[in-house]
């Protein structure tokens, strides 16, 4: 794997590469890597010839100083997975390369899907993602960019950068990868107890008791119990439980099986947030 901290450096590399006609893939990350990272490096290689990860921490997408500060840093490991998983070039920008002192912010005409959800509940942290992928996507120009479905109003926000932007690169969403009691990998998880990542199987319990209910009870009831079940398994606090229409995360009131719906989580264990959600309708790919 080659490792590039430079701009010239890897444009340099990858246009010599496509040059010699072989598909980017790319694969951005903020480190603290896990098997769900790596998931999406084995997607990328399916279809790329060349698959390209970033390691960033993005200082403008967190809206809380102290989550920034503790968000866990593990280089080496890091290196040492992607090797592993047979990833070809690792780009590890500094804050300083991402966000030059004379460069212009831009703000990003997202629409209703920054303002919904996670855009609610973290000001401004979808302009900060933006941000970063184009100007990530602009160094690096790939041919795929793959994102998790972990995070899926990310995804549907890149989609629609990709569409402000009139890129050409295509956005493929790959599938979530859990635990074995279920959890959602994070990088986030790093900062749970024992104790704590056991609890945290009650979010996907919770997911599936709706997915599992929602054509018996309304959707309000479902949410209800859900809520419940979260309280009592060990959630501290609740930001939110609902049930989306997919392709857009606007709230349903009523499901209806037609319309590929999802159902989005974001909680507290302890202080630490943690985000889940499943399709419970035909899959979409966004
Ligand atoms: P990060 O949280 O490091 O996640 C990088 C990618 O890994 C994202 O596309 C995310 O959805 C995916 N991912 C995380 N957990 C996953 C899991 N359990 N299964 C499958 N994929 C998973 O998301 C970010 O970084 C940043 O916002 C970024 C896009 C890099 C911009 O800074």
């Amino acid at each position: 794997m080659i490792i590039f901290q430079f701009i010239d450096d890897i444009s340099a590399y990858l246009s010599k590469q496509k040059q010699a006609g072989k598909r980017i893939g790319f694969v951005p990350t903020m480190g603290a890597l896990h098997k769900g990272h790596l998931s999406l490096i084995e997607t990328s290689k399916l279809n790329n010839q060349i698959t390209v990860c970033s390691i960033f921490v993005n200082p403008t997408q967190f809206n809380d100083a102290n989550d920034f500060e503790k968000y866990p840093k593990t280089t080496e490991s890091d290196i040492k997975q992607l090797i592993e998983v047979g990833c070809d070039v690792l780009f590890l920008p500094s804050t300083n390369t991402i966000y030059p002192e004379d460069r212009v912010s831009k703000h990003y005409e997202l629409g209703n899907i920054e303002l919904v959800l996670e855009g609610k509940y973290r000001t401004g942290h979808f302009q900060g993602v933006c941000k970063v992928v184009d100007r990530l996507l602009t160094i690096i120009k790939p041919h795929q960019i793959i994102l998790g479905q972990k995070d899926l109003q990310q995804c549907l926000v890149v989609k629609k950068l990709l569409e402000i932007t009139k890129s050409n690169t295509q956005l493929i969403v790959s599938d979530i990868i859990r635990e074995d009691n279920g959890l959602a990998m994070s990088s986030r998880n790093m900062r749970l107890t024992e104790i704590q990542k056991e609890q945290a199987a009650v979010i996907y319990q919770s997911i599936l008791f709706i997915k599992n209910n929602i054509e018996v009870l309304t959707a309000h009831e479902c949410k209800e119990k859900a809520k419940t079940m979260l309280l009592s398994g060990g959630v501290s606090a609740i930001d939110y439980v609902e049930i989306c229409e997919a392709k857009t995360l606007i709230e349903v009131s009523e499901y209806n099986p037609m319309t590929p719906s999802v159902v989005v989580i974001a909680v507290f264990i302890g202080e630490i947030r943690l985000i889940d959600n499943m399709f419970i309708s035909e899959k979409i790919n966004a």
